[in-house]
């Protein structure tokens, strides 16, 4: 199948067209910033922004499926407008372009930020988060991954030919971070371990990059498996963290002391569970056998 992956050159997109390449698609991805990628990878630069750029993209490639990971990937890394603006038009523009190609499947990054949690009146209605829990972004990355959804629901109102859906992936972690590279928050995964204070600002949710692009290519592969305008959570179904996070969460977020009993046997602080139902999607790598400091395993 001819897959059209933006934001291909990413921390998440390197992942996502390495495992579709591998499952025999013919994948192009398209950054604003190179990649050097094997043989056998097409690659474009092009700012999507860009109405002629794109819509050169589009004739040329005509993709059967989008994956739109493109964007601005982490709250208040740029100005909240931008943020916003980039976000928000960069999803309208790239489904739509998804749906007006013919594409049989198109779908979105979003993310757990949705939920809204970090302020201090967050408060949720149950643990664990699954995508029927109401979300209640603060902040404008937040925003724009709301408004990501709803345009992915706007959109499934008509597109016939085409399903939308959006994916909420936890902290990717990618390959060279379980080595010990720092992440987008500028510590290492092993730091986040060891201070629960760090794991907590994204309730000790994390995903493997390479499982999380597997859920990307089931949703490609399988779009009549998939209710066009779904949410999926994408997160590994443990927390980062040496044990259950049911007392940390107590402590650092003490709004969800009254639920976080529930996680008291180990399981994650968001559920996939509608990911699994639908395309049987399990994630695989958890930071117990991937996390490159064996002694402390
Ligand atoms: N990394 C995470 O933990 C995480 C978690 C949840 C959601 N997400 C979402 O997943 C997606 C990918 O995240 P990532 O961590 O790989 O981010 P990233 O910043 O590593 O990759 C995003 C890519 O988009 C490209 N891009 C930005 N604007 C563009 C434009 N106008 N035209 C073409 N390319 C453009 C950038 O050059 C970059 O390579 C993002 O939408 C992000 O919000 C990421």
């Amino acid at each position: 199948m001819r897959v059209l992956v933006t934001g291909g050159s990413g921390r998440l997109g390197r992942s996502v067209v390495t495992v579709l390449a591998s499952r025999g698609h013919d994948v192009t991805s398209v950054d604003t910033a190179e990649h050097p990628w094997p043989e056998g990878i097409t690659s474009a630069v092009c700012d999507l922004l860009d109405r002629d750029a794109r819509a050169e993209l589009f004739d040329r490639t005509a993709p059967e499926a989008v994956v739109h990971l493109a964007g601005i990937a982490v709250p208040f890394a740029r100005p909240d407008a931008e943020t916003l603006r980039v976000n928000t038009v960069l999803a309208w523009e790239v489904l739509s372009a998804a749906v007006a190609a013919g594409a049989r499947s198109a779908v979105a990054a979003s993310s757990p930020t949705v939920y809204g949690y970090n302020t201090p009146s967050w408060r949720p209605h149950y643990l664990p988060l699954d995508e029927d829990h109401p979300v209640a972004p603060w902040h404008a990355y937040g925003l724009s991954k709301a408004v990501v959804e709803e345009t992915v629901r706007t959109l499934a109102r008509t597109a016939d030919t085409c399903v939308l859906s959006a994916v909420r992936p936890g902290y990717v972690v990618s390959p060279e971070e379980w080595r010990g590279a720092t992440t987008q928050q500028g510590h290492t995964i092993r730091e986040r371990l060891d201070d629960p204070a760090l794991a907590a600002g994204s309730l000790f949710n994390y995903v493997d990059a390479h499982d999380a692009a597997e859920l990307f290519a089931l949703i490609v592969e399988h779009p009549e498996q998939v209710p066009s305008g779904t949410v999926y959570n994408a997160v590994a179904p443990d927390p980062l963290s040496e044990g259950p996070v049911d007392a940390h969460l107590a402590r650092l977020h003490p709004t969800t002391a009254e639920h976080a009993p529930a996680l008291a046997d180990g399981r994650a602080v968001f559920s996939s569970e509608r990911a699994r139902n639908d395309l049987g999607w399990l994630p695989k790598r958890t930071w117990r056998d991937h996390l490159d400091q064996p002694e402390r395993i």
